[in-house]
């Protein structure tokens, strides 16, 4: 085993918290929540979000963050060294297995939206379906957005990740701020602010929370083992409730940003909101051709989503190396090298379901069309939820939350400290880590298998 003092650490408080949320901030946030808020009732969706978020996935966070400061390990080994011999480690291994097979198809849609930001700024008008399905794109942006990604890893805690994610944090920022300037002064944006916020609480169901939820974990990167490891970089010293606080609130603000942004523009120039996943790539690029400097405007946001998306790609390829790192010992170089190409290969299918080869776009399977968005299910959504739910039962019944709150209130003493009567925040996260997110959680898994096995519970 490595020694404590030589293993990685943040250079900064803040550095960590920057690079924990450019991992939540990505595809998720503004590719993904503004259509699902859409779809599902809008502002009466964003508070169910909201509770979804704060009741389940505050907790999870914190739950991970402490799981990775204790074991000081890669996802698998900080069960091993919290509690050996429990059989938890097989949590860590699906979080590598997770964030591995993640990325390849993520890395994929990045890859897109490297692909838009160029023709955007030369005001080629690119055919969503054409492009998506020429493998002599598709393709090779997917292995430029690889390339990005292993280099920065490649670089290290300090010198890759950090360094980057202060660098590429504020810059998304200030392209947000930007885009939804131009697109909130646009004559008629009032429309899709009102469509946008607009609540719509007949349309709140089983279903609608499913959603909320599954979004609420895979956009704060809670389930993959990723603050487990990022965790594990951090000094006993730091405050780490106040951190994944952080990190959940500029998360939750860059996805409602993210339709500040999209539905104004759509609205003002008279398009349909509603075209689910392809309001990115065949709605935007449209309104972007019909806007005064809407090459530039196109081309900042086209940019801010691959810089979203590789900050968190990033830190997908960092759960999985940090495992090789600690366990088997090999170098950054190799393992960066070696996972990020051999994610780039698992890949490939996912880069040709999108017309590429007629057998991956058309496969089915539960109920999904085409190899990228089979993986999203069964990878992307089951295997987190899975995950989620067995991190809280370590951390519930096998480790117990009373070591698990000391953990978190090194660094933090208020943590401890009764604020009304005898009620802490400890005292209260304990009783969520060990019955409410469990129960909530397992509830909806076995929702999500009975939906997908054709029965619908509720
Ligand atoms: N949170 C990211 C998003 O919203 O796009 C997805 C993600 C990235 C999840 C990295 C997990 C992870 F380790």
């Amino acid at each position: 085993m490595q020694s404590a003092e030589q293993r990685a650490q943040w250079g900064s408080r803040w550095g960590f918290i920057l690079a924990a949320a450019g991992s939540a901030v990505g595809l998720g946030n503004i590719w993904r929540f503004p259509y699902v808020t859409g779809e599902n009732g809008g502002a009466a969706f964003v508070v169910v979000y909201l509770a979804c978020v704060l009741l389940i996935g505050l907790p999870l966070l914190w739950n991970e963050l402490a799981i990775g400061r204790a074991g000081g390990r890669d996802a698998v080994n900080s069960f091993l060294a919290i509690r050996p011999r429990t059989g938890f480690a097989i949590t860590g291994v699906f979080c590598l297995l997770c964030c591995f097979l993640v990325l390849s198809y993520y890395g994929v849609i990045a890859g897109w939206t490297v692909g838009y930001a160029f023709t955007s700024l030369t005001r080629r008008h690119t055919e969503f379906g054409q492009f998506a399905a020429d493998p002599k794109w598709v393709i090779p942006l997917f292995g430029v957005f690889m390339l990005m990604t292993i280099l920065i890893v490649h670089g290290g805690v300090q010198k890759g990740i950090e360094r980057w994610s202060k660098l590429l944090m504020p810059a998304l920022l200030a392209m947000a701020v930007l885009v939804i300037l131009r697109s909130l002064t646009l004559p008629g944006a009032m429309a899709g602010v009102e469509y946008y916020l607009r609540p719509d609480f007949s349309k709140i169901n089983g279903s609608v929370l499913i959603t909320a939820l599954g979004q609420a974990l895979f956009s704060l990167s809670v389930g993959w083992g990723l603050m487990i490891t990022y965790a594990s970089y951090v000094k006993k010293d730091q405050n780490l409730v106040s951190s994944g606080f952080w990190v959940v609130i500029t998360d939750t603000a860059v996805a409602i940003l993210g339709g500040f942004m999209v539905f104004p523009a759509v609205f003002a120039f008279g398009m349909k909101p509603d075209a689910g996943t392809a309001l990115t790539f065949k709605t935007l690029p449209a309104v972007f051709e019909q806007m005064p400097a809407g090459n530039l405007v196109g081309c900042v946001f086209f940019l801010l989503l691959m810089v979203a998306a590789l900050t968190s790609s990033i830190s997908m390829l960092e759960v999985p190396v940090a495992w090789l790192l600690d366990d088997r010992k090999l170098s950054r170089n190799v393992a960066s090298w070696g996972v990020g190409l051999l994610a780039f290969a698992i890949g490939i299918p996912s880069a040709l379901s999108a017309g590429g080869s007629k057998w991956l776009t058309e496969v089915k399977f539960l109920g999904k069309t085409g190899f990228l968005d089979i993986m999203d299910l069964l990878v992307g959504t089951l295997l987190i939820v899975l995950i989620a739910l067995l991190c809280s039962v370590f951390t519930g019944y096998v480790w117990k939350p009373a070591n698990a709150v000391e953990e978190l209130a090194s660094g933090c003493p208020g943590f401890k400290k009764p604020f009304l009567g005898s009620v802490s925040l400890a005292g209260i996260w304990s009783v969520f880590v060990r019955y409410v997110c469990p129960i909530v959680i397992g509830f909806i898994l076995v929702n999500l298998v009975a939906d997908l096995a054709g029965k619908k519970l509720f």
